[in-house]
């Protein structure tokens, strides 16, 4: 009995240490996710093959307008006939969509003014052909050729084929029907369907004839079209089969990107023998690295880029999408008897890709570049720019799940200050509430939030709260009551209201979808809803995909029931962006529209951009970790979504001094750097650390504070024009192939070049420094490398490896403070590297850093040029009118060649001298107090 009792005990403790290794070893629970196969219409659209295409355009059908052609499309296997619409687009895009010509009831289509900025402007097109077979229309310097028999649709830019629709034959549009009309076509099991058809069609005679001809049909027919299970849900499918796709081919393109969000390498991978990559906006629980599974987020934006050409598609469908990915080579033959376009013997080298989505329409914009600035414009000219954040937003966040109460605040606070380390925002996570009910704070920990607000603000300091969607179905919970009472939750299929599982236990969620509930949860913001904040608290969306945990992926059930009767599954991965738009927009309400909001969110899609920041939600805190933060951001600023980043020190587990020292490194140079920590993990406040990592770790955000000017300036870039500010090398060097695969180095703008240490124990890395006539400075030792070549770069732990441009000047602001909100008034360092002729270019943005008044002018754009020693600031956009206190402090030329013999300076007509030293052993000359206002005409002469 004793031996029976021990071994049992044993038995415990093994199973224990079983579980704990598997923890720590193990990540993704994958059994929580569907893979393709387990997904009827992922399996149904993968097992089409290509050159099978029943597709036919009646070209008899055909209307023209000026800026756009509808004719339809025939299934030439079930008769049933679509509408094909094309429109010319302003900047070089076009725009293919695919519905059904006489749906059973609309499809869901993303209502304009969401996901798409506006109705996007038409241009004008030009029929340039047109015969029994085929149509050829110009758009500008472009001819898209739309091939009757079998459809495809061919897109020539200049004289180079850059994009085919359905040449692989893979259009795939499962029309709405009726489910009696399915049962009585239901066919018998085909040799390949296995088990589960053979029970379906075991009743009644077969007869020959209809088998033949509806084994054709094969759409009508599969299994898992009108329920599916996975796991213990059951999907009820009440419209049955509705997904849509089609094949995307890029001829000449060997690199396409884009599709976040993947933890994978910025190139997409060939997806032979893998999964698709999917888009479906889940919470996965430490998620893997370097495969295709869907992540919190989904943009359908993917580029391809080539030597000469950069081209893109937007897929504007919300719903679960799949997007199938191989490499090949271009069908010459077809191009060459279309226009004789290519040339020469060796191989084109083509992606194709294949997109599927459970519902919805086809929607397909085609931004034509062709260069890589090009197709940011084009995209954003449809999904919007990057709103320009607040300086505090881009400056550095602490925050970790939870900073417990009012006095762990303020410890936090003041002793950041006490070992000088800046810092902008202290983040308050679940646990600051009453019980999980979002907009009220415990009592007890939190008894007065306004003044814990207001100390902190009075540093020039910001708290953020998290505020998530789901609600705790508690009736004296303000905020669910009213939802509840207005009718507004997200319901059931069969019309009741929606419960499912999350932090607050049996929660609800307001239907985000419908712009009166947005505007509702918007009003929550307002000051006297939500008491305790002030308009220094701004607000962190999270678990918005959303997540629930007691749901089929963690997730809604499919079948819930949005406005206008849609369900979950034809606007899925909006739901995260209706969120964070509902949450910013009360933001800038409460402050009738005066300030700029911060809100940052897990969940998004294609134009969350408009809305604030997203970050990569749940990583790890282990060095590949580290390591995947910069391609994933990297195909994240590809999408529009610029302003973004990755937990610093990984948010499960502990991560050693080392590595949480090298994040902060590579944090500093990422464009959203916010630490962030889970409940369990040991507190790790830059100040816990060993002295040496507490030095170095401040030294890296000092150096992002330093450089806000730049950061700043780059955002507004990303605002007005849509050019993202963390660039993968090939932005600005389009026709380095070398660089086309690389993601572990990129620049901060057009000037400065950052390859973070992501190794363990690296003490050094190879840097490629790109552009075969530039040189490139180390910004701390002022070393100069070639272009063109690559060095290896010593950098021991204290050492991030980040090179300024030669040719490049860089505004910055040397003395940092305790916040960037004491830094406003502070004066500006131009730091000039100079290019191999001894010439720069640069400019700043500046405004009051927190309002919207710069949409009214209340901002100043200036331009630096440096020529023939001579250096000029003048402005470079009369629009901006800000009266601003900043001036130039000092101004660092590197590279300079001679010893000045006098520096002058002339301002509205007045000359005067001023004072500069000069370095000869690193060619360093520095001018001090120019005093030049920063809005003033300036020259320096440099004698
Ligand atoms: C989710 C978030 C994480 C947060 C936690 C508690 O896991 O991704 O950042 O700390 O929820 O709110």
């Amino acid at each position: 009995m004793a031996c029976t009792l021990y071994n049992y005990r044993q038995l415990i403790l093994l199973s224990l240490t079983v579980t704990l290794l598997w923890k720590s070893t193990v990540s993704v629970n994958r059994d929580n996710f569907k893979t393709c196969d387990q997904s009827g219409f992922c399996k149904r659209h993968r097992a089409m093959q290509s050159g099978q295409s029943p597709y036919v355009l009646l070209l008899d059908s055909l209307q023209v307008s000026p800026t756009s052609l509808s004719v339809q499309l025939l299934n030439t296997k079930n008769n049933v006939r679509l509408l094909l619409q094309l429109y010319g687009l302003e900047r070089n895009t076009a725009r293919v969509k695919i519905n059904e010509l006489e749906p059973l009831k609309p499809r869901y289509e993303i209502p304009v003014g969401d996901a798409l900025v506006g109705e996007p402007k038409q241009q004008g097109i030009k029929v340039l052909d047109q015969s029994s077979e085929s149509i050829t229309v110009g758009l500008e310097n472009n001819k898209i050729l739309l091939s009757a028999k079998p459809f495809r649709i061919d897109v020539i830019s200049g004289d180079e084929p850059i994009l085919s629709i359905n040449a692989q034959g893979l259009l795939k549009f499962e029309h709405l029907r009726k489910k009696e009309e399915a049962k009585v076509e239901e066919p018998p099991a085909g040799p390949d369907q296995g088990e589960e058809n053979k029970d379906e069609n075991s009743e009644g005679e077969k007869d020959e004839a209809k088998e033949a001809d509806q084994s054709e049909n094969k759409e009508e027919e599969e299994p898992m079209m009108w329920e599916e299970t996975f796991k213990s849900f059951t999907d009820s499918k009440p419209n049955g089969p509705t997904s849509v796709g089609v094949d995307v081919s890029f001829p000449g393109f060997e690199h396409v990107y884009g599709i976040p969000e993947h933890a994978d390498t910025m190139a997409l991978k060939s997806t032979k023998d893998t999964d698709p990559y999917r888009l479906f906006n889940l919470d996965v629980f430490e998620y893997e690295l370097y495969n295709p599974m869907a992540l919190y987020g989904s943009v359908p934006l993917m580029l391809a880029h080539n030597e000469k050409n950069t081209v893109g598609i937007y897929w504007n469908n919300a719903a679960e999408t799949w997007i199938d990915i191989r490499s090949n080579v271009a069908d010459k033959n077809f191009f060459s008897k279309m226009a004789d376009l290519v040339k020469g013997s060796t191989d084109m080298p083509q992606t194709d890709t294949h997109w599927f989505s459970e519902a919805g329409v086809i929607d397909i914009f085609i931004v034509m570049g062709p260069t890589p600035n090009d197709v940011f414009q084009q995209y954003t000219k449809l999904t919007g720019t990057q709103e320009l954040p607040p300086l505090f937003g881009i400056s550095y966040h602490q925050c970790r799940w939870n900073y417990n109460d009012q006095d762990d605040v303020k410890n936090v606070d003041s002793t950041m200050d006490e070992y000088d380390i800046p810092f902008d925002v202290i983040w308050l996570d679940i646990e600051h509430t009453d019980g999980k009910r979002y907009f009220t704070w415990d009592s007890h920990k939190f008894p007065n939030s306004v003044e814990m607000i207001e100390n902190v603000a009075a540093k020039g300091r910001k708290m953020v709260t998290i505020v998530d969607p789901h609600l705790k179905r508690d009736d004296n919970f303000k905020v669910y009551a009213d939802c509840k009472s207005k009718d507004m939750t997200v319901k059931t299929k069969e019309g009741g209201e929606y419960e499912g599982w999350c932090w607050p236990g049996s929660s609800s969620w307001p239907d985000f979808t419908n712009p009166e509930v947005r505007k509702w949860w918007s009003s929550k913001f307002h000051y006297d809803e939500y008491s305790g904040s002030t308009k220094n608290l701004h607000i962190w969306n999270d678990m918005n995909e959303p997540s629930v945990f007691n749901g089929p992926e963690i997730t809604f059930h499919k079948d819930v029931v949005h406005m206008g009767g849609f369900e979950n599954r034809d606007l899925h991965n909006m739901y995260g962006f209706y969120v964070q738009q509902a949450t910013s927009e009360g933001i800038l309400e409460r402050s009738k529209n005066q300030q700029r909001p911060f809100v940052l969110t897990r969940a998004f899609f294609a134009g969350s951009q408009r809305f604030g920041a997203v970050w990569t939600g749940d990583n790890m805190g282990e060095w590949s970790h580290l390591k995947v933060s910069n391609p994933m951001l990297l195909s994240l600023n590809l999408a529009g979504i610029t302003f973004s980043g990755a937990d610093v020190g990984g948010f499960f587990r502990n991560p050693d001094n080392e590595l949480i020292t090298r994040w902060y490194q590579a944090g500093a140079f990422q464009p959203f750097f916010r630490a962030h920590a889970h409940l369990d993990t040991k507190r790790r406040e830059p100040y816990l650390l060993p002295q040496e990592n507490m030095l170095i770790i401040r030294n890296a955000i000092r150096t992002r504070y330093s450089f806000l000017p730049y950061w700043y300036t780059l955002f507004y870039k990303a605002y007005k024009e849509g050019i993202p500010v963390m660039r993968p090398l090939w932005v600005e060097y389009p026709s380095d192939k070398d660089t086309f695969n690389m993601d572990d180095q990129y620049l901060v703008g057009s000037s400065l070049l950052v390859k973070p240490i992501t190794d363990q124990g690296g003490t050094g890395t190879t840097v490629y420094f790109p552009g075969k006539n530039h040189v490139w400075y180390d910004i701390e030792s002022l070393q100069k490398y070639n272009g063109g070549q690559s060095a290896y770069i010593n950098a021991p732990l204290a050492k991030i490896p980040v090179f300024q441009r030669g040719g490049s000047i860089i505004p910055r602001k040397i003395r940092v403070r305790r916040s960037s909100g004491l830094m406003h008034n502070d004066p500006f360092t131009l730091v000039i590297c100079l290019d191999s002729k001894g010439e720069a270019l640069g400019e700043l943005y500046t405004d009051d850093y927190h309002s919207n008044q710069h949409k009214t002018g209340q901002y100043i754009h200036r331009t630096f040029s440096f020529k023939n020693s001579v250096l000029q600031g003048s402005n470079a956009d009369p629009n901006g009118q800000y009266k601003s206190k900043e001036w130039i402090e000092k101004i660092i030329v590197i590279g300079y060649m001679t010893q000045p013999k006098s520096i002058q300076l002339t301002v509205d007509g007045r000359v005067s001298n001023l004072d500069g030293t000069y370095d000869n052993t690193h060619k360093v000359l520095t001018v001090r107090k120019p005093a030049v206002n920063v809005a003033q005409d300036f020259i320096i002469h440099v004698v």
